[in-house]
């Protein structure tokens, strides 16, 4: 398999490409990332040696950059979209550019040719919010809140259209929120875990009562692969982990892992819009991919805590801006 992974160098993405590359060896792997903020080369360390993988810099937005990538993938893999609700909040037009036109070009892309099968990685945000009882399944309506998830929206509804009107072979998986190494540290998770580890304020939206349903990055990458590998064209699939937490919890727990006083919380203005609980019924993947999520929260928590205790300096140069030299100094020159 040839496989164009886009936003490779993000958090899932990066995740995703060591995943694949460990785990079938006779796959090869394009990453197509324009490296926003959020898109770190150290991230794939790991891999950049392998003569399996190889980096193309471009914008999912711009349709000579998706075509100048060459053509006849067995699959693309998206990932590549502006991720953050709070960064959507203050400017949508970026989440509008690469997170709906990035999308319909790569699909228009493949249907010309560049690649067969179209795995796009949705989110179980374009949903919306629920209330204190039940899950999300693939028939909960669509109705997003956020600029973020509308865009997200807009872009599954794009790969329904083209499996529809085109007959192309498009799949889609809506995840629950991720955490695992290398998460920008903006997310949650990772704000709080750095912030505590300098000593400073964990700042609690609103009541710190909103719940998210958490899953470890690796349950998300393998859900991804048996959906890439066994999913049924013009279909959608949720993925989740099963472990619901309020924040306000979540965020007691972090400082009790890292030894440190709940006093660090601090209760700020909450999210304009925040929705309130996520749930993800996965039962669907999990009867007909045989996928399931084998990480539990306890564990998979504490080990991402540990990752960001042992990888200081990953997070220290991304929260000073310093990993972007990297580039430079990596490819600069080729
Ligand atoms: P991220 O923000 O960490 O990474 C996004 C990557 O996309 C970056 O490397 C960035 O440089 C790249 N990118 C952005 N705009 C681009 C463009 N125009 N052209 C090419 N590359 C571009 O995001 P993430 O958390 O890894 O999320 C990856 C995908 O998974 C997204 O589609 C997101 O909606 C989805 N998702 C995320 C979560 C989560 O909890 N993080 C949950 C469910 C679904
Ligand atoms: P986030 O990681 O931004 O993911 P999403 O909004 O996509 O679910 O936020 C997770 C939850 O944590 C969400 O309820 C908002 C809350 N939150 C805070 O309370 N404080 C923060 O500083 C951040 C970034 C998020």
């Amino acid at each position: 398999m040839k496989i164009l992974v886009t936003g490779g160098a993000g958090f899932i993405g990066a995740n995703f490409i060591q995943h694949v590359i460990r785990e079938r060896a006779d796959w090869s792997v394009v990453n197509l990332d324009v490296l926003t903020y959020a898109g770190n080369l150290e991230n794939l360390k790991p891999v950049e040696d392998d003569p399996r993988y190889r980096f193309v810099r471009g914008d999912v937005a711009d349709r000579d950059w998706v075509e100048a990538t060459g053509e006849g993938f067995d699959a693309i893999v998206h990932f590549a979209a502006e991720s953050h609700v709070d960064r959507s909040i203050l400017d949508a037009s970026d989440f509008v550019n690469t997170n709906v036109l990035g999308t319909q070009n790569l699909l228009d892309w493949a249907r010309a040719g560049g690649a067969s099968r179209f795995v796009q990685v949705s989110t179980d945000e374009v949903y919306g919010s629920l209330g204190a009882e039940g899950k999300f399944t693939e028939d909960t309506p669509l109705a997003p809140n956020s600029p973020y998830s509308a865009s997200k929206t807009a872009a599954d509804l794009f790969c329904r259209a083209a499996f529809h009107t085109h007959g192309q072979d498009v799949v889609i998986t809506r995840c629950s929120n991720n955490y695992g190494a290398y998460q920008f540290p903006e997310k949650l998770i990772p704000l709080m875990i750095a912030n505590a580890l300098e000593g400073e304020s964990l700042p609690v939206y609103g009541d710190g009562m909103n719940v998210r349903d958490w899953i470890h990055v690796e349950d998300h990458c393998a859900g991804v692969l048996a959906v890439l590998e066994r999913g049924e064209s013009g279909e959608v699939y949720n993925l989740g982990g099963n472990s619901e937490r309020a924040n306000l919890d979540l965020v007691r727990g972090l400082l009790d892992i890292l030894g440190k006083p709940h006093e660090l919380i601090r209760f700020v203005k909450d999210r304009p819009g925040h929705d309130r609980r996520y749930a993800i019924d996965a039962s669907k993947a999990e009867a007909t991919l045989g996928w399931t999520p084998r990480t539990t929260f306890e564990d998979g928590l504490r080990a991402t805590v540990d990752w960001y205790v042992a990888n200081r300096e990953w997070w220290e140069r991304v929260r000073s801006g310093a990993y972007r030299e990297y580039y430079e100094r990596q490819y600069g020159s080729r």
